[in-house]
């Protein structure tokens, strides 16, 4: 029977964490169960960094962002001897179960947990790259794309003022998803991602084509997995002559208030989590597809998804 579950983030932070973390402490104390908190991710468990948490310590956090609890991306974890660690740290502790919130890495350890050590685990989605598979938001997504396009408005002040084009490279390694709907938002003329071929050559004959109708000033975001910012406006430069500028985001895009859609997203996750566990479900991650909540097994959730590229964006030749 579980009378104390554990919490952790792990991976990149993401706006809404903290109210997922209160969600969880929340519902687990009206069902009647300890809650403790795991400092630092997975380096915390294997570290032995663990803290109680009551009702009162999530008072005032569903609108911070980061995470109360901090995060890691360890590499202790993945060795055998850390696992036994992580392993000792939850008995230590008496934690019958674990909720972990980040991304697809923290998915992974959590896996391990449960597969190879038979840890109740769920997995709550937290990464603002929405690439997990099972759910149609992750906790964080649309604040850092809300972030993202409050950013580049300002750029494109700038940009029209001063009639330049200007490369705004965005976060997203492997994922393509704040690029793209960055590029819808902030309507940007062209959006460079991961997984889809572009060519520099192409993308400039366009740029000419439309500087020789008069048009003076460009807006094109890329992904950071795509092509690094500085290359892709010195590229443009050296093929058009064109004054050409560039903004790094960076992990501006990671920070701030979350918006109301990723604070409610992470209650409704958090809450379902405690139900799961306390249903004798494991080794599952939770998600939102349609509104409705979703479960799927950690194993699949892990897997990543390049979510849905808009028609629209084909249609407006935004994608190459
Ligand atoms: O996974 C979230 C994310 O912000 C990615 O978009 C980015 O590639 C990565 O984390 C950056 O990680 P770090 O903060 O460790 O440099």
């Amino acid at each position: 029977m579980i009378k104390k579950i554990g919490v952790l983030t792990s991976g990149g932070d993401g706006p809404g964490m903290n109210a997922a973390i209160r969600s969880v402490v929340r519902c687990g104390i009206f069902h009647g169960l300890e809650v403790a908190g795991v400092i630092r991710g997975y380096q915390g468990l294997v570290d032995g960094e663990v803290i109680g948490l009551g009702h009162r310590s999530v008072s005032n956090i569903i609108n911070r962002g980061g995470t109360i609890l901090k995060t890691a991306r360890s590499e202790d974890f993945k060795t055998e001897k850390g696992q036994n660690k992580a392993i000792e740290t939850l008995k230590k502790h008496a934690i019958d179960a674990l909720i972990v919130i980040g991304g697809d890495g923290t998915y992974r350890g959590a896996q391990v947990l449960y597969e190879k050590y038979q840890v109740p685990v769920i997995g709550l989605p937290g990464t603002i790259d929405n690439d997990l598979f099972g759910t149609d938001q992750t906790i964080g997504c649309k604040t850092a794309v809300h972030t993202a396009l409050e950013a580049i408005d300002k750029v494109r002040d700038t940009a029209h003022s001063m009639e330049r084009i200007f490369v705004i490279e965005v976060m997203g390694n492997k994922s393509g998803y704040i690029a793209l709907e960055v590029a819808l938002g902030a309507g940007a003329e062209d959006v460079l991602i991961p997984d889809r071929k572009f060519d520099y050559k192409s993308l400039c004959e366009n740029i000419v084509e439309g500087n020789g109708k008069g048009k003076i000033s460009w807006m094109i975001i890329t992904a950071e997995g795509a092509a690094k910012a500085p290359e892709v406006a010195a590229q443009i430069h050296e093929l058009t002559g064109l004054e050409t500028r560039f903004v790094v985001l960076g992990h501006v895009q990671r920070g701030g208030v979350p918006l109301g859609a990723d604070r409610i997203l992470a209650t409704r996750l958090g809450a379902r989590a405690v139900d799961l566990l306390l249903q004798g479900v494991t080794g599952k991650a939770v998600g939102v597809l349609e509104d409705e909540i979703n479960v799927v097994d950690l194993a699949m959730a892990y897997k990543r998804e390049n979510k849905h590229v808009d028609e629209y964006l084909r249609l407006m030749k935004l994608l190459r």
